[in-house]
């Protein structure tokens, strides 16, 4: 069966074409063993945590390990809230030691394997050792509980013992996706006013190093806030080094004790700043604390990854976006869990590297991107075939909508047939996911997230805040405060209240739209602010519209995303050229590479269009409901240098859009 959504995104007008029809139920045996059995018992869990969400979080967190009991589950002053008041606790203690006594001590806590094609195993004893002897480094460099601490690594055990360590000892960790320039760090870098950058040389990436001491170097020409670099030796090539600024992680974790007790830290202690791309040109640090984060990473990650004790459970995301935190790190290991860890290209040196990987390790929950699958899906079903998969139980996908038909792939050519999936709606901001479908009890539709976590008040509404009718767009918001939620934007309150609370007053604003169908089953699709998803990866218009107006030769700049059958979306470029610049398809190579420099190669514009004006409405408003159409009408049209002229289409679009 066909099945296509379409979404026209300036406002809530969204519609929505065909609907996909196929249920496909949880087995019986699966449900046996599940944490959630049945369909009846999670919507009776649903029910009850509606009515008295507090009561359900606070039976949650009674499974994780406090030095000081909460006195207040939640004190909500909107749209400020804050989770287990008064309690103490300690995030590494909870993923690391509480599991140290028992038959988990000698259990594999990560596996990983680099791209080369070493792999490392950390058992939590060693992994402990390894966290505890960091965390004294990190003190003994002078870094001090609510300090920040910038990770710019790649995915190496170092970056999850590092951001361990900052947990252990209350330092704040703000990780730098290691694909983001020079630039994107530096900014990053000041926002937080980090004082130490714990890097590498350099991480392997599709056969070629990644370069990442070079990138904190030339950020660091204008950080003044950064004391010590720590530097993970991984690719061996030649690097700058500043004499006593800069310390190699071996040497600097040679000598410090294996002894660092975990701090007793409040519930509200900040964990981390994540920055993350918004409708500005400025990222939003989004800030997590460590308790009611920790419960929800902990509990999404046991009952939507239905997780055994001897599962091996790999999420593909990177350590550098809230997934990799939530769902490679701290949830599988507050959990007691083995999780796998991936340094490299999902396709290098063949396209078969993750189904190789799957039967080596024998892994049998596996969360990924829909992009990925879509890429899987053309390669086609000879890569996953030449490896044994049956060792999957539990297949989950993350980042944006699944198309039906890559969802259909993705059961029947990697689950075959037997693995329930798991589509999980969430956000840096929401810490860990929000709607879901439980695999023992939930019965999928392909292309849906399904309903909302338990405890979790999930709604789709009009502009004015009133529920919409089953079937109609709308826009996706929470209703009540979750533990999760982000607390703020670092250093921008008045941010965070203009961003999430303020288009409908006193109810988060997701910035998605969705719709819900008769059964109450949500269908997320996509944002309807300045955000792209290019590759499941978040990117704001504005952002890349102003490295493209940072180049000389570029006078102005409209971005906007068309559909792209593998990235979801890709960026295109409308850009008007200084008089003094001309059109050439040399010219539209070196924009690209100045964002890529500015930003980082993630926000490559695909296509590059050179206009002699922006279609405008009166007001001076780009229209970019005219250059979307425009852009997704023509897909890529080669190299055509030459101008467009957008004058005549905006006078016919001008009275519509005003
Ligand atoms: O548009 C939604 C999309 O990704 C956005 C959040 O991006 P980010 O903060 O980078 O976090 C990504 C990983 C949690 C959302 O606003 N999105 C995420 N998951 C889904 C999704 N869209 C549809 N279905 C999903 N399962």
């Amino acid at each position: 069966m066909a099945t296509t959504q379409s979404k026209s995104s300036e406002s809530a007008n969204i519609t929505v074409l065909l609907e996909e029809k196929q249920v496909y139920k949880p087995s019986p045996a699966f449900a046996k063993s599940a944490h959630v059995k049945s369909f009846s018992a999670l919507q009776s869990l649903r029910r009850q945590a509606l009515k008295s969400p507090e009561k359900f979080w606070d039976k949650a967190a009674r499974d994780l390990d406090w030095i000081k009991p909460w006195k207040k589950t939640l004190e909500w002053k909107p749209p400020f809230a804050k989770w287990f008041v008064g309690g103490k606790l300690n995030l590494s203690a909870n993923c690391l030691d509480r599991h140290l006594d028992g038959p988990r001590r000698n259990k594999a806590a990560l596996i990983w394997e680099g791209e080369p094609g070493e792999v490392r195993t950390l058992t939590y004893l060693q992994l402990h050792y390894e966290v505890c002897r960091f965390a004294n480094a990190l003190k003994h460099l002078g870094v001090r509980s609510g300090e920040r601490v910038c990770i710019y690594m790649p995915m190496v055990p170092e970056a999850a013992i590092a951001m361990l360590a900052c947990a252990r000892i209350g330092a704040v960790h703000s990780v730098v996706f290691g694909g983001f320039s020079a630039e994107s760090l530096r900014d990053r870098i000041h926002d937080a006013q980090a004082k130490i950058v714990v890097t590498a040389d350099g991480g392997w990436r599709r056969g070629a190093v990644v370069k990442l001491k070079d990138a904190v170097d030339e950020a660091l020409k204008d950080c003044k806030s950064v004391e010590h670099v720590v530097v993970l030796k991984r690719t061996g090539q030649e690097i700058g080094w500043t004499q006593g600024r800069d310390h190699w992680w071996n040497e600097a974790v040679a000598g410090q004790s294996a002894v660092c007790p975990p701090e007793p830290l409040d519930s509200e202690h900040p964990l981390f700043i994540l920055y993350t791309s918004g409708s500005t040109g400025k990222p939003k640090g989004v800030l997590h604390t460590t308790g009611g984060y920790l419960v929800q990473a902990a509990l999404t990650t046991k009952w939507v990854f239905d997780l055994r004790e001897d599962d091996t459970f790999w999420c593909t995301a990177d350590v550098g976006w809230v997934t990799g935190h939530t769902y490679v790190v701290y949830g599988p290991l507050a959990n007691g869990a083995t999780s796998l860890m991936y340094e490299g290209g999902p396709l290098h040196p063949t396209p078969d590297r993750f189904w190789s990987m799957i039967a080596r390790h024998r892994v049998s929950v596996f969360y990924t991107a829909p992009t990925a699958i879509r890429t899987f899906m053309r390669l086609g079903p000879e890569y996953p075939k030449r490896h044994d998969l049956t060792s999957l139980r539990l297949l989950g996908t993350v980042g944006e909508p699944i198309n039906p038909e890559a969802w259909r792939w993705y059961r029947t050519v990697i689950g075959g047939q037997r693995c329930p999936i798991v589509d999980t709606w969430w956000q840096t901001e929401t810490g860990g996911i929000l709607i879901t479908p439980l695999p023992g009890a939930t019965p999928t539709k392909p292309g849906s997230a399904t309903l909302p976590f338990p405890g979790i008040d999930a709604d789709v509404v009009d502009k004015q805040g009133k529920p919409v009718p089953p079937g109609s767009g709308g826009f996706l918001v929470i209703r009540k405060p979750w533990p999760g939620m982000l607390r703020t934007i670092h250093g921008d309150p008045e941010r965070y209240k203009s961003q999430y609370f303020s288009q409908i007053p006193g109810i988060y604003f997701t910035g998605d739209g969705a719709r819900k169908d008769k059964d109450g089953y949500f269908w997320v699709l996509g944002r309807i602010d300045d955000v792209l998803n290019v590759a499941g990866h978040r990117l704001s218009t504005m952002e890349i519209e102003s490295a493209l107006v940072s180049h000389p030769s570029v006078a102005e700049s409209a971005v906007v995303a068309r559909p792209d059958e593998m990235l979801g979306q890709a960026v295109v470029a409308f850009v008007t050229l200084q008089k003094s610049a001309s059109p050439s398809p040399e010219l539209k190579e070196e924009l690209r590479g100045h964002v890529a420099k500015m930003i980082g190669p993630i926000a490559k514009p695909a296509e590059i269009r050179f206009t002699d004006s922006l279609p405008k409405t009166r007001s001076g408003k780009i229209m970019r409901r005219l250059l979307r159409e425009v852009a997704a009408g023509q897909g890529v049209r080669g190299d055509v240098t030459t101008l467009e002229d957008f004058a005549v289409l905006a006078k016919l679009q001008q009275s519509e859009d005003e």
